[in-house]
């Protein structure tokens, strides 16, 4: 499974970037806002840092000035993905990017039907919203599960991409149900590594080790 780092704090990314574990960057207007930077900018210096697909959203809701914006990100850097409302207008973006060979991400996604659209409309990425989708009682897992489903029976090639994942367990889930991609938050890409036991059981060994008086090269 592809993980992705959901922000636009370039640091945030950079430091993350060492294990070769990160394939790559989602952003929108939101991430982009609290970083207090501006989406061309700020997206083409993520470009820089990353060499994996980096999703860049459109802040038009219409379909020209969605085009517009799309086509102006997609220029940044080869590794962009337009990133779309799942909106009627969004869907016929998403067309339009498909036929042009730009690679597009449709965002807010909270619906087998909605995806199933989205693959329809030739989609690169479909991001459905797991954190909301549970914060408004309904079962954000089993929407990624069903959209599964649904593409594998009709061997649709949209990527799934799952998003608002606010927990390592979310991403656990995630690849459990043959999600492609999941993209969290830095913090939860450092909580994906931590576990207690691993803490307490190198604690122990490096205490047993340094009883003998050895180095780690004796
Ligand atoms: O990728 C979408 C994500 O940023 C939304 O997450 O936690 O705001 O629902 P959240």
């Amino acid at each position: 499974m592809q993980i992705f780092l959901d922000t636009a704090e370039i640091e945030d990314i950079r430091s993350r970037l060492d294990a070769g574990l990160v394939d790559g960057v989602t952003t929108n207007p939101s991430l982009i806002a609290k970083a207090g930077a501006g989406i061309f900018e700020r997206v083409a210096e993520i470009c820089d840092a990353v060499d994996g697909p980096v999703s860049a959203e459109v802040v038009a809701t219409e379909v020209g000035g969605m085009v517009e914006e799309g086509k102006r990100l997609a220029a940044i850097a080869p590794n962009v993905v337009v990133k779309l409302p799942l909106t009627a207008q969004g869907l016929i973006a998403c067309r339009t990017f498909a036929e042009a060979g730009i690679q597009t991400n449709v965002t807010l996604c909270f619906s087998v039907n909605q995806a199933l659209l989205a693959a329809k409309a030739g989609a690169s990425y479909v991001s459905p919203f797991v954190g909301r989708v549970e914060d408004a009682g309904g079962d954000g897992i089993g929407l990624l599960a069903d959209i599964r489903q649904v593409y594998d029976n009709f061997g649709y090639e949209t990527e799934i991409l799952a998003a608002s994942l606010r927990g390592p367990a979310h991403v656990e889930a995630a690849a459990s149900v043959g999600c492609d991609a999941a993209t969290i938050p830095p913090k939860v890409f450092d909580q994906m590594v931590a576990h207690p036991l691993t803490d307490k059981g190198l604690a122990t060994f490096l205490k047993d080790w340094e009883s003998t008086g050895r180095t780690g090269l004796d």
